[in-house]
């Protein structure tokens, strides 16, 4: 019997899908989905909040302001419901309805901006905002996921050191990025324990983070309007980037198998198959992906046909008779960006 007494307690650290049934390639998931919070942002959000409590930044009654596309901010929400704290979300329209009203049962606010900043985009719309909320009120604390090194350390000290735990021969880790806590975590360890094993970031086109231009993105998690600071490509082997549609497509694979993931862990996938398919020895090597999320929070957007429709154009998906999604075998418009370190 497993007893808890908070909500965090429950994080599985063990879990790993192998994907071979579903795209016929040796590439095995590491589910970080298995937590009250449904993803990987439990394991960042409580790494800041312990860390704030016992550097004096955070004491009792204290409110909570973070900047998220969702995730986060339903962790957060959780924790701070536990622990006594006010949280107050600013998230943008790519958030899930879902995670906004779970975000709400946990008594947060959630601030939706919908104007970007010209350069910056919403990501850096939402940041101002933070900023001038905690200027305007110095009662809030901003944990800044996006600089806060506990961010990644939470990754150095329990994600990577279990990818490593169970695959001793691991030849190839694929992370997606959005602040880059996952990515610089475990890409720290693995270069200090084991730097033989190459490591892979997958991200969103549209996304700026390793330099491509700012695009229209529609699928919360992955990906940045403005670059972040917690990232050192020097750390990094390759970087994939996946168009959205793609993201979709390795999804609706996955849940034909009966796996409903998020939209991070279908770029992430996505991102791996097609690293694979480029990579003749491919077959030879062992793979790790990390899935950050669940799909059920997706219900209303990536599953819902109507949105699929109303943001990509026809749903070619839904269509049983349509060949399955991305095939290792046959890559199409995915772009392998190398940058070898
Ligand atoms: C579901 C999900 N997956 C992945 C990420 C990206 O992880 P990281 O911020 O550690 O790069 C996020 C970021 O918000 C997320 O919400």
């Amino acid at each position: 019997m497993t007893v808890i007494s908070a909500p965090y307690e429950i994080n599985v650290n063990d879990v790993f899908v192998n994907l071979e049934s579903v795209f016929e390639v040796p590439l095995h998931l590491k589910y970080e989905g298995i937590n009250l919070a449904g993803s990987v942002k439990l394991k960042a959000a409580l790494e800041m909040v312990l860390a704030a409590e016992r550097d004096g930044t955070l004491s009792p009654g204290a409110t909570l302001v973070e900047s998220s596309s969702g995730n986060l901010g339903v962790a957060l929400s959780l924790i701070a419901a536990h622990r006594g704290y006010g949280f107050v979300c600013v998230t943008d329209p790519r958030c899930n309805p879902a995670s906004r009203r779970l975000m709400e049962a946990y008594g947060a606010r959630v601030l939706v901006i919908s104007r970007p900043d010209k350069e910056r985009g919403l990501l850096g719309a939402r940041i101002d905002y933070v900023r001038r909320l905690c200027d305007f009120d110095p009662d809030y604390v901003w944990l800044n996921q996006y600089v806060n090194p506990n961010n990644w350390l939470s990754h150095y000290r329990s994600t990577a050191p279990a990818v490593a735990a169970e695959f001793p021969g691991l030849d190839v880790l694929f992370v997606g990025a959005g602040t880059t806590g996952t990515l610089m975590g475990c890409a720290r360890y693995f270069r200090e324990h084991h730097p033989r094993v190459r490591i892979v970031a997958v991200d969103s086109v549209g996304s700026v983070t390793f330099g491509g231009p700012a695009l229209t993105r529609h699928i919360p998690g992955l990906g940045a309007g403005v670059r972040p600071q917690l990232l050192d490509e020097g750390l990094v082997h390759d970087v994939v980037m996946v168009p959205e549609r793609d993201t979709l497509e390795a999804c609706h694979a996955m849940a034909r198998h009966g796996f409903l993931f998020g939209g991070s862990t279908g770029t992430v996938v996505s991102g791996a198959l097609r690293w694979l398919a480029g990579h003749p020895d491919g077959s030879a090597l062992t793979t790790v992906a990390l899935a950050p999320d669940q799909g059920d929070r997706y219900l209303d957007t990536l599953y819902d046909p109507e949105w699929v429709e109303q943001h990509f154009g026809a749903p070619r998906t839904w269509d049983p008779d349509v060949t399955p999604p991305v095939s290792a075998a046959a890559p199409r418009d995915s772009q392998l960006v190398t940058s070898a370190s």
